[in-house]
């Protein structure tokens, strides 16, 4: 028995260090100050040129010099998918003096073999727990193939869908997105991979919407809207951040000292190191900052850069720099401490190398497909349905029109080759799999590729159309269209896919529009000629599977907007979150804030989402009627599901004070929960709301929570209607 009991426990302690082994955190204690230690006695041993090559970030592909490697002169590593590619490198290193692991970075946005929905997209979930499984998959994958640093989340707030990079991050709410960003944190470094917050700080602020341009933020609105997703990042463990292409009020993200060692180090304690983007340090001179590259070289390190992304401009100057006395040495082993501590903290000087064996058998798992599935399904916002989903027992034949639903070239990140990437499941075999036996389903492409800029066979897809019992068109944003360096300025469909979907709907039958995009798109039109839309933001490897599921009722939607869909392009910026006019709205009424042409309002609001069932909301209540500014309040809401179905509701809380020292924003989200409701049941939801969190910063960025009195109100999406009031005393 003692011997069972002592196996037991051995096995137990073994599956708990292999466990450990591969989730990377922050060490703390006395390992942590054993990690400086050995820091100094790396730093010591090291010449000014191996400090450099620490900070030299190159990436596979042309002009990739392997020799660097060897010579140390190169720490970092990126782009590199195929173990045995990685190998490679990890070998090479190997036969350097110091034999200093490389830290090997890739952007695994979402996915690295199974794929997720984009990133907006699992944001629509509105579910922490599941975005946090997709990251530890998405690590998990990465790291068994070799990579042990990923480039990612974006936790840039955007409040811009012209912007081809809003589908990166969680949308325009900083509540929403510090949850996002915390989750997406813990998953990816639990799946072994560290993980860089970025960019910081501004990028989704870019001036029109337009890629890389200038960002004006004024400073309580940077404290309040922009800076926070960072916060929880790193409060989650986010062990490096990447810096900013735009300008921040006049000073290049990539040369900000304020922002990049004034608060991320000094105020807020931050022990990991900060990467440029792509090429951001020598674009210094472009922004009319420095001279020469090595003028940017010193000025970046100085502000607080501590490595260089493919721009070579600390490897060919930073040793100059030094020698000639305009950086100090001591500044360069700051910036090699951050990477090296970064490293041991990672566990890469202990690590073996990948095993290219190994690798494959680790990916596309059925645990991984499975939340790839569940990912799809909760991302997936169902913005109308005018009573025609889910499909209906008459419906007899479907046809399935849009290339986008046999995915030939489904958008993905990185392909890493020979890893056994299987085929995704087309949105007309899924449907068949789900629908009786005597529903036909048709499929015809209609137009050439993904991104729908020419027709295929328009004539074949209008006939397909008009003999069956209902449409469903797969349309949206793909290729070129979305992502980064993708800003449009109509946000319509592209190409000639709004011809597509009017032909659709002059055939007279009932058109669903299905949608995978990388931002809101202007959908007026459609909201009011389709029977249903469905927004996807690409679910990935099983986006299909999980469409399929939806449109045949297998699974009640329950994604929730992150961004609101504007009207017309001409309101960007629409946002929930604003702050009260002196001329409030009235529609007609000349001297109020309105337009002459359109309504003020979005098409679809931030936290917007239909399901197959009603939910209710009733009795708000707080558990006192005052706090003091140190204390919180419990605030219950009772939720029902009045049918006909189970579901699931993403009950929302926002607040507002109507009276404080400077306006504040008319709604803002503080709490969220995502309750399952069985048809016919009603749960109490419970949050608890604390005073500390109802605060805004002033425009020194300091944090103030004012008294006085709040509302407090709970529904399924910002316009929630249900309202308790709180009010917040002096102690
Ligand atoms: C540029 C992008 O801005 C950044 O987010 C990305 O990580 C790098 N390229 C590396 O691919």
């Amino acid at each position: 028995m003692a011997l069972r009991l002592v196996a037991a426990f051995l096995l137990l302690c073994l599956a708990t260090a292999a466990s450990a082994q591969q989730a990377v955190s922050w060490k703390t204690g006395r390992e942590a100050q054993g990690i400086e230690r050995r820091i100094d006695a790396l730093l010591r041993r090291m010449t000014l040129e191996e400090k450099v090559g620490q900070l030299h970030l190159s990436g596979r592909g042309e002009g990739f010099d392997v020799e660097q490697v060897r010579s140390g002169a190169m720490g970092a590593v990126m782009n590199f998918v195929v173990p045995a590619e990685i190998l490679a490198v990890q070998k090479a290193v190997r036969e350097s003096r110091l034999r200093i692991p490389l830290i090997i970075g890739l952007d695994a946005v979402h996915g690295f073999s199974t794929y997720f929905p984009l990133p907006l997209g699992q944001a629509s979930s509105w579910n922490p727990e599941l975005i946090e499984k997709a990251a530890y998959w998405t690590g998990r994958e990465a790291s068994a193939a070799g990579v042990n640093w990923t480039f990612a989340p974006m936790v840039d707030i955007s409040r811009d869908p012209r912007w081809g990079r809003t589908l990166e991050g969680a949308g325009e709410d900083a509540y929403l997105g510090s949850v996002v960003a915390a989750a997406r944190t813990r998953g990816y470094q639990r799946g072994g991979v560290a993980t860089t917050a970025k960019h910081f700080v501004g990028y989704g602020a870019v001036e029109g919407g337009r890629d890389y341009n200038t960002a004006w933020i004024p400073t309580s609105q940077l404290f309040d809207l922009h800076l926070p997703p960072f916060k929880a990042s790193f409060e989650a463990g986010a062990m490096t951040a990447m810096a900013a292409f735009n300008t921040l009020n006049g000073v290049p993200a990539t040369a900000h000292r304020g922002m990049l060692t004034d608060l991320l180090r000094g105020k807020w304690g931050f022990r990991g190191f900060v990467t440029s983007d792509f090429g951001s340090i020598t674009e210094l001179r472009l922004h009319g900052i420095a001279r020469d590259d090595a003028e940017a070289a010193r000025k970046a390190l100085l502000a607080g850069i501590d490595m260089d992304m493919m721009g070579d401009v600390y490897h060919n100057h930073l040793a100059a720099e030094v020698r000639a006395g305009r950086v100090p040495v001591k500044a360069v082993d700051e910036a090699v401490r951050r990477v090296l501590r970064v490293k041991f903290h990672l566990g890469l000087f202990d690590r073996p190398d990948v095993d290219p064996a190994a690798a494959p058998k680790l990916m596309q798992t059925e645990a991984a497909r499975e939340v790839a599935l569940q990912a799809a399904r909760e991302g997936a916002i169902l913005l109308k349905n005018a009573d025609i989903l889910p499909i209906r027992e008459g419906v007899k034949s479907v046809a399935v029109i849009g290339a986008m639903a046999v995915p030939e070239d489904e958008r993905v990140w990185t392909d890493p080759a020979g890893l056994g990437r299987r085929a995704i499941t087309p949105l007309p075999d899924a449907l068949r799999e789900r629908l009786p036996k005597d529903v036909s389903v048709t499929f015809e492409p209609a137009l050439t590729k993904n991104c729908g800029t020419e027709f295929a066979d328009r004539e074949a897809a209008i006939r397909a159309a008009a003999a069956s019992d209902l449409v469903v068109a797969m349309l949206g944003e793909d290729c070129e269209f979305m992502g980064e360096a993708a800003s449009r300025t109509k946000l319509g469909l592209p190409g000639v896919q709004q011809e597509l979907l009017e032909a659709l709907v002059a055939t007279g039958k009932p058109v669903v529009l299905v949608l995978a995009t990388g931002r809101p798109l202007v959908l007026g039109w459609a909201s009011e000629h389709v029977s249903a839309i469905l927004q996807t933001f690409h679910g990935g490897t099983e986006g299909r599977a999980a469409i399929a599921d939806i449109l045949t009722g297998r699974y009640n939607p329950s994604g929730r907007l992150p961004m609101s869909f504007p009207r017309s392009v001409g309101q960007i910026p629409v946002y929930y979150g604003g702050l009260p006019t002196g001329r409030p709205a009235r529609p007609g009424e000349r001297y109020s804030s309105v337009y002459m042409d359109e309504r003020n309002e979005p098409l679809y609001p931030f936290g917007h989402g239909l399901s197959y069932s009603r939910f209710t909301y009733s009795s708000p209540r707080v558990s006192a009627a005052s706090m003091p500014l140190n204390g919180a309040v419990d605030v219950s809401v009772d939720v029902g599901n009045s049918g006909p179905r189970d579901g699931q509701e993403v009950v929302q809380l926002y607040i507002r004070q109507p009276v404080a020292g400077r306006s504040r924003p008319l709604r803002e989200l503080k709490s969220f929960s995502k309750v399952t409701l069985r048809n016919g049941e009603t749960k109490t939801v419970r949050f608890r709301l604390a005073a500390a969190a109802m605060g805004a910063h002033d425009d020194r960025g300091a944090y103030v929570v004012e008294p006085g009195q709040f509302e407090i109100y709970l529904g399924g999406s910002s316009r929630a209607a249900v309202m308790v009031k709180v009010s917040l005393a002096k102690p």
